[in-house]
């Protein structure tokens, strides 16, 4: 059996990634985050109570479970302590934080909103949490990693590092109290320390030993800062790749990618959306699917599924498998869609295009296909579905050119189908 999967999104996020992990992680020794920061929602929902996670892998409610906030995240040390403690104490030992890192200051929220207010009408429509402004220290050699935030050293670069963001925020007309920011802070590091570790020594030295390690991805590939529709994504490669380099594990040890996928479509922000529905139908869905921001509470646009972005992430990421989530939805309508391909002035192409202009110029070509009537938040088995919703479960195989091995019919986690085990 596999030792190593990624769990990824293939849409714009929301796909149902927090329940397809929790299943999956009994039987994982680890469960990873690589990317990402507090900008991510995961809902999970196991008996009869609903669990909001922003930060902490979905691993965390299972006490064998280690979990691990890897290197490639950028985390907000004050909202990790803040979700920590909404936990009961049994959960608290098995979470740790990569000493390499990146720490996510107040400051750089107030940039994100900043950013956001001069973008204007262009605006990208983030989370707020501060994703961008942290990614760009990073990148830019100027942030501060979890090793350093908790060593003696950190008042000496902390002070460096708030006099150059004074100096950023005074041209905003805004001030910031650097000795109280320091005093915040390093109370913070002192409750951080003992759950920061040597992640990237930890996964090997557990993956060399036979563990099994399950790699949880934030967002989804339309999002990744490389494959997504640039500028309306987020700053971390949420695709495979990003599992490898955001955790320590190489690639070439890495078996299975299980990329998760709404059986229709959502996102949540600015930027072209090419299936999206504008009738009635798309409130319907909205409303039976519950499809508001986990972290934000915006309303989600809702679209047809998508085949050519589901390809596309195929392609990037290396999917072997497909969980299908949120079918139970759409009972009840009298004909599904899936787009088969894009219309661009006048050509027809399966990919996404790497311009934004050009897919904001996209057409979808659809396939309609016959809905169903029946409740089938009860199927335990794939003969149980409908013959048009195992129908439209099977065209979404040969589109997407994926098996899909996971269905999931309900929130709960025992409202799942599970068609082959692959980890
Ligand atoms: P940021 O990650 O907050 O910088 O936001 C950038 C884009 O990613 C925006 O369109 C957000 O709505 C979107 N985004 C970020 N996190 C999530 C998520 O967990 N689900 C869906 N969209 C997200």
């Amino acid at each position: 059996m596999n030792k190593t999967l990624i769990v990824l999104g293939t849409q714009w996020g929301d796909e149902g990634k927090g329940k397809i992990t929790h299943f999956l992680s009994d039987r994982a020794d680890y469960v990873v985050r690589f990317q990402g920061g507090d900008n991510a929602g995961h809902t999970i929902r196991f008996q009869n109570k609903t669990h909001k996670l922003h930060l902490l892998p979905s691993g965390v409610f299972n006490p064998e479970t280690k979990n691990i906030l890897g290197n490639g995240m950028v985390i907000n040390p004050k909202k990790f302590l803040e979700e920590i403690d909404s936990l009961k104490e049994e959960y608290h030992n098995n979470v740790f934080i990569s000493d390499r890192a990146h720490v996510l200051f107040d400051y750089h929220r107030l940039l994100d909103g900043l950013n956001e207010e001069k973008l204007g009408a262009g605006k990208i429509g983030t989370t707020k949490r501060g994703i961008g402004p942290a990614y760009a220290d990073k990148a830019a050699r100027t942030g501060i990693r979890f090793a350093d935030f908790i060593a003696p050293h950190f008042p000496k670069l902390f002070s460096k590092t708030l006099s150059e963001v004074s100096q950023r925020l005074a041209s905003h007309g805004l001030e910031i109290d650097g000795a109280a920011l320091m005093e915040e802070y390093l109370g913070v590091a002192e409750r951080i320390k003992p759950f920061v570790i040597d992640s990237v020594g930890e996964l090997n030295e557990a993956l060399a030993s036979g563990k099994k390690i399950l790699f949880e991805g934030a967002q989804g590939t339309l999002l990744d800062i490389d494959f997504g529709t640039y500028p309306y994504v987020t700053s971390s490669n949420c695709s495979a790749g990003g599992a490898a380099t955001g955790s320590g594990i190489a690639p070439n040890k890495i078996s299975e990618v299980l990329g998760v996928v709404k059986a229709y479509g959502t996102r949540v922000g600015e930027g072209a959306f090419v299936t999206e529905i504008k009738d009635g139908i798309a409130e319907c869905i909205r409303e039976k699917g519950n499809e508001y921001g986990t972290s934000t509470g915006r309303p989600r646009r809702i679209g047809w599924f998508d085949g050519v972005a589901v390809s596309y992430s195929r392609m990037v990421s290396g999917l072997t498998g497909l969980a299908v989530t949120l079918l139970d939805v759409l009972s009840g309508l009298e004909t599904v869609k899936i787009c088969t391909a894009y219309e661009l002035r006048g050509k027809i192409i399966h990919t996404i295009p790497a311009s934004i202009r050009d897919f904001e110029d996209c057409k979808p070509l659809y396939e309609e296909l016959p809905g169903w009537m029946e409740d089938i938040s009860q199927a335990k088995s794939f003969s149980d579905l409908p013959a048009n919703a195992q129908n439209y479960i099977e065209r979404i195989e040969k589109i997407t050119g994926v098996p899909v091995v996971m269905i999931s019919v309900g929130p709960d986690q025992t409202q799942t189908i599970m068609r082959k085990n692959i980890f």
